[in-house]
């Protein structure tokens, strides 16, 4: 696992949205994992500016979108495949059909939940996930205690997850109580994970996942497992670490 501490949000940004598009570059048909929630904003609008600016090419990508909540439908103004649409899929060239977003009112959703899980692996599984972290160490929305094992399905959001996304919400009563969610398990099979965290808010739970023990009670420290972690932090959210922790990636030249 890598950790990198940059001076600022812009600077995460720019770092993951390089890594995204090098994957999209690499490959003859890239299948990339997103997420929604602030933090990934500032990579949405760097890679909108690279399809503008250098014609990143999005026509083969395939995504696979971490979550949705039950019950909002993906027209809805706080449903995840509307934030997708909006900053991110209506500013480029990407196909509707190759867009994946769990579907939070399908009526039988166990079986949706297996639909998708197999669809990823249909695709040649995923070749590089953007993550997010909850306060509670949460990723996608495993909430703590998931199994460290678990594969699509519903969860129950928890209380705090609740109030936190409040503030997106008219109400408290309408804040959903349950998620589509990709497993840690399902998480864990992309061949590469990018973990994005700002402001001090996000501090003790990277303190956690970044040097503290793996535990189904912080689920994000389960990318300590991961072959191919990188995590990509500012100074505010690197606050609790208690090591340090280079500005750049480390960059091998083998020949
Ligand atoms: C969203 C997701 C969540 C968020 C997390 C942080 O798809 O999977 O785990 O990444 O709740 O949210 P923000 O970025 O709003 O702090």
């Amino acid at each position: 696992m890598e950790v990198i501490v940059k001076k600022d949000y812009t600077e995460i940004s720019k770092l993951a949205a390089k890594k995204i598009a090098d994957v999209i570059k690499s490959k003859s048909k890239p299948v990339i994992g997103l997420a929604t929630g602030s933090t990934p904003l500032g990579t949405y609008k760097e890679l909108v500016n690279l399809h503008k600016d250098e014609g990143l090419d999005w026509s083969k990508v395939i995504t696979f979108n971490l979550d949705e909540y039950v019950g909002i439908d993906p027209s809805h103004d706080q449903s995840y495949y509307y934030f997708m649409r909006e900053n991110l899929f209506k500013s480029v060239n990407i196909k509707k059909e190759n867009i994946h977003v769990p579907n939070g009112i399908a009526k039988d959703i166990s079986a949706f939940c297996k639909w998708y899980e197999d669809e990823i692996i249909k695709n040649g599984g995923i070749d590089v996930q953007l993550l997010g972290i909850g306060g509670n160490g949460h990723i996608a929305f495993n909430e703590p205690g998931s199994s460290l094992g678990s594969r699509t399905r519903v969860k129950t959001l928890d209380e705090q997850t609740r109030k936190d996304n409040a503030r997106f919400f008219k109400s408290m009563d309408e804040v959903p109580k349950y998620a589509v969610t990709m497993g840690i398990g399902t998480i864990m099979d992309a061949r590469e994970l990018i973990l994005l965290a700002n402001k001090e808010t996000k501090a003790d739970a990277i303190a956690k996942t970044v040097e503290g023990p793996v535990t189904a009670m912080v689920p994000a420290t389960i990318v300590q497992m991961h072959p191919k972690a990188t995590i990509i932090i500012d100074k505010p959210a690197a606050g609790k670490l208690s090591r340090e922790y280079p500005e750049e990636p480390r960059i091998f030249n083998i020949k």
